[in-house]
């Protein structure tokens, strides 16, 4: 284990292919441990980054350390993990061989593999499958077992190009648990996906990038958050409990025993519900709405320019 601060250390990362800049200037830190995601349109240059960070795609300039170690160093590799965009493999191996191979690759011992190798099978939710060859597999099974190829080395850095894609909703959630697992661990992740939902439930940190560049970091729950809508549902809210609101919030709007109203924080929320509680309403209900990242997503990157 070493002591390197920061898994990721991009300064001005750039990458021209012929007559196009695809990474104009990827300069970005990202710290041990943290689960941080690349947000932004088709062609932005997501996959360009990572590729340029696994030492996959060479920078035209700007330098780099991942783990500690300049970018391509071999070694280096076998602490890493990575599902890329368009994952595809041999598919006359089983699902556990495949799984097995990159355990092999990345240096664990057959004692270790043993375990390891049915764990995460297990964890993607292929057990059924261990032994089927991946040329009958679908796409989000494919997808879940490229996964588990991903993280059976307990790598130090995971990178996943679009991971929930093809994947049904509880294969979605599979890969939020794994995620989870991933954090507990202590691992750093960095992650490319469209599901907005999905971002905005795992990472930490969030940057948005847009034709080649990064043109913002989010923390989430830091200031994009501000501004909180709530939808109340409550039964027997009076005129009097209504007007109380207003301490509060100016936006209150009840329809039926639906009640909409935002606020400068979720803190407030208690307030409101025991005041309601208070003026004999029934709250049965509340869901605070957070400002949504589609919202922050669409203001920052959105504008469709055409690809
Ligand atoms: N090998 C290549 N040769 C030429 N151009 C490339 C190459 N790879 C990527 N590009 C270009 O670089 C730009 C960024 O591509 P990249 O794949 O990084 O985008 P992305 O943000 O991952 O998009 P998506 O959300 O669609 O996966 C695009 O304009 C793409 O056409
Ligand atoms: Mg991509």
């Amino acid at each position: 284990m070493t002591t390197e601060h920061f898994a990721i250390d991009a300064r001005q990362l750039r990458k021209e292919f012929p007559g196009h800049v695809a990474v104009r200037d990827l300069t970005l830190t990202v710290p041990r441990g943290e689960i941080f995601g690349f947000l932004g349109p088709n062609g932005a240059g997501k996959s360009t980054s990572i590729k340029m960070l696994l030492g996959l795609v060479r920078p035209t300039a700007g330098s780099a350390t991942v783990l500690g170690a300049p970018l391509g160093d071999v070694a280096i590799r076998r602490r890493i993990g990575f599902l890329p965009e368009d994952f595809r493999f041999y598919d006359w191996l089983t699902a556990t061989e495949l799984v097995r191979l990159h355990g092999r690759l990345a240096g664990m011992s057959p004692a270790q593999l043993r375990t390891r190798v049915p764990d995460v099978i297990e964890m993607v939710g292929l057990s059924q499958h261990r032994d089927r060859p991946l040329r009958g597999f679908s796409k989000g099974m494919l997808q879940r077992i490229g996964l588990a190829q991903a993280v059976v080395h307990e790598p130090d850095l995971v990178f996943l190009d679009e991971p929930t894609s093809g994947l049904d909703p509880v294969g979605r959630r599979m890969v939020r648990d794994v995620l989870r697992a991933e954090r507990a661990r202590g691992a750093t992740v960095l992650l490319n996906s469209h599901l907005l939902s999905e971002i905005e439930v795992t990472c930490d940190r969030v940057a948005f990038i847009k034709d080649g560049e990064m043109v913002a970091t989010r923390a989430l729950g830091g200031a994009w958050q501000e501004g909180v809508r709530v939808v109340m549902h409550a039964r027997g809210v009076s005129d009097d409990a209504m007007a109380g609101i207003a301490r509060w919030t100016g936006s209150a709007r009840l329809e039926g025993e639906e009640l909409r109203f935002g606020v400068e924080s979720e803190a407030v929320v208690a307030d409101i519900v025991r005041h309601l509680v208070g003026a004999g309403a029934d709250v049965y209900r509340v869901v605070p709405e957070r400002a949504s990242l589609e919202d922050v997503f669409l203001e920052l990157v959105g504008e469709d320019r055409g690809l």
